[in-house]
C-alpha cells in the first residue's frame, strides 16, 4: 500500500505564515522543503542534543547536502539544563565559528529543549536569522514547536527569558518518536491532555485509544497541531488571553518544575501535577464537575504521568517560584480554569490562599 498523503497544517500568520509538515518518513525530505522557503540561503547550523544527534542528525544534515545547503552540526548535553544563557552562548559563539552571517538559518533538531534553545539563538543571532523545527518528541511536535515561543530558563524562573520568533517551517516526522524512551512518550501526553481539557474533549477517547496500544497516532498529533495553530493565529503574541489559555496547567506546573530543579521532573510530568492542580481549583471556583475532574486525572494517570506531589516539594518553594511568574501582581494572578471540559478561560479571582489550598489537595493520593 503507498504510505498516506501527507497533510500538512497551515499556521496562517500573515508575512510570518508557515506549514508544518506532520507524517511518517519526512527526515529524508528536509533539504526539499527547507528550499522551498530558503533557497537563496545556503550556510546553516543543525542544533540538536546528545541523544537526538547520534540518531538522526546525519539523515538531517545528508538530506541538506542534497538540496545544496551546507549545514555545520552544534551538539549540547540533553536535558532541560541545556535550556540556559549559558548554553545559549555555546551554540552562538559555535554558529560565529563556523562563519554563519545573515543570510544564514538555524535548524532545530530535537525535543523542547532544542526548539526553545535553538529558535531563541536563531532569534538573536545577528538580530534575528530564520529557522526550521524539526521536533522529535511528542511534546515538541504537539506543542512547542508551533508558535514561535523561543526562549531560556532562568535558575529559578523557567521560560524567563526570550523572544518571539516563528519558525519558517516545521517538520514533525512522526517515525522519529519510535526511539523515544518510555517516560519521554508519557510525558508528552500531558499537553495532549491539556489540549483536550480546554478545546476539544472529543479528544479523550482518541488518547485513550493510544493509551490502549491503539489509536491513530498521526491523526491525534495533526488535530493537536491544529488545536495550538487556531489559538496561535487568533492571539499571536499573547495579547488578548486567548493563547494563554494554553497555560491551563503550568502556572503551577513551571513553579513546580523550577522547585525540583530542572531535569529531576520533565516538563510533562510537571505539567501533569500543575494540570491536576488546575482541574481541582475549577471544581472549587468554576463549576467543573467531578466527573470532568476525574475524566482529566485518570488519563493522566493512565500515561503513568505523576498526579500526587511528594513531601520533597515544599509549598514555600513552590510558592516562593509561583510569585516570579509573569503573569503574578499583588498577591493575585491570572489563572487558567475550566468551566466545563473544551471551556476554559482566564479567571482573575485566584489568589495565592487558592493556589495553596490546590498544592494541599494534589498531595493527597488518588
Ligand atoms: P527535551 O527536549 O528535553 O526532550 C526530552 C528527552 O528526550 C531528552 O533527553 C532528549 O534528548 C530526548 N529525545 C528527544 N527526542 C528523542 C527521540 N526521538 N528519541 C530518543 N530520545 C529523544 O524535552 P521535551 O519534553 O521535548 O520539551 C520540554 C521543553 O519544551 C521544556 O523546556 C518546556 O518548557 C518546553 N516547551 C516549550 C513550549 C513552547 O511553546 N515553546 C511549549 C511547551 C513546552
Ligand atoms: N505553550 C504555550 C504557548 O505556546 O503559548
Amino acid at each position: 500500500m503507498p504510505p498516506p498523503p501527507i497533510r500538512p497544517v497551515f499556521i496562517n500568520l500573515g508575512p510570518r505564515s508557515y506549514v508544518v509538515q506532520v507524517g511518517k518518513g519526512l527526515l529524508a525530505t528536509t533539504g526539499e522543503e527547507v528550499n522551498k522557503k530558503l533557497a537563496d540561503r545556503t550556510r546553516c547550523a543543525v542544533i540538536t542534543d546528545s541523544n537526538v544527534g547520534p540518531l538522526y542528525a546525519e539523515k538531517v544534515m545528508q538530506s541538506l547536502r542534497d538540496a545544496g545547503k551546507e549545514p555545520h552540526l552544534i551538539t549540547v548535553p540533553a536535558g532541560e539544563a541545556s535550556k540556559s544563557l549559558i548554553s545559549s552562548e555555546t551554540v552562538l559563539s559555535e554558529m560565529a565559528k563556523a562563519g554563519l552571517d545573515r543570510k544564514s538559518f538555524v535548524v532545530a533538531l530535537g525535543g523542547g529543549v532544542i526548539g526553545d534553545l535553538g529558535g531563541f539563538c536563531a532569534a538573536i543571532y545577528q538580530r534575528g536569522i530564520p529557522y526550521v523545527q524539526i521536533p522529535t518528541t511528542v511534546l515538541s511536535q504537539v506543542d512547542s514547536s508551533v508558535g514561535g515561543k523561543t526562549g531560556v530558563n532562568l535558575p529559578d524562573a523557567k521560560n524567563m527569558v526570550g523572544a518571539f520568533h516563528q519558525p519558517v517551517l516545521v517538520i514533525a516526522d512522526i517515525d522519529t518518536l519510535s526511539s523515544l524512551p518510555k517516560r519521554e512518550w508519557n510525558e508528552g501526553f500531558a499537553e495532549i491532555i491539556k489540549h483536550a481539557a480546554i478545546k476539544d474533549p472529543s479528544l479523550y477517547a482518541q488518547i485513550d485509544a493510544i493509551a490502549d496500544g491503539k489509536g491513530d497516532l498521526v491523526a491525534v498529533i495533526r488535530r493537536n497541531i491544529s488545536i495550538k495553530a487556531a489559538i496561535v493565529e487568533a492571539d499571536e503574541f499573547e495579547t488578548i488571553g486567548t493563547r494563554a489559555l494554553l497555560n491551563f496547567g503550568h502556572t503551577l506546573g513551571h513553579a513546580i518544575e523550577a522547585a525540583a530543579g530542572y531535569g529531576k521532573l520533565l516538563h510533562g510530568e510537571a505539567i501533569s501535577l500543575g494540570l491536576r492542580a488546575a482541574a481541582w481549583l475549577s471544581t472549587q471556583m468554576s463549576g467543573l464537575n467531578a466527573q470532568e475532574h476525574d475524566r482529566i486525572v485518570n488519563l493522566l494517570k493512565r500515561f503513568e504521568l505523576p498526579v500526587t506531589l511528594g513531601e520533597e516539594f515544599s509549598t514555600e518553594e513552590i510558592m516562593r517560584i509561583a510569585r516570579m511568574d509573569k503573569k503574578f501582581e499583588k498577591g493575585r494572578i491570572r489563572f487558567v480554569l475550566l468551566k466545563k471540559a473544551g471551556e476554559a478561560y482566564l479567571s482573575k479571582d485566584v489568589l495565592e490562599g487558592h493556589l495553596i489550598n490546590a498544592l494541599d489537595e494534589i498531595r493527597k493520593p488518588v
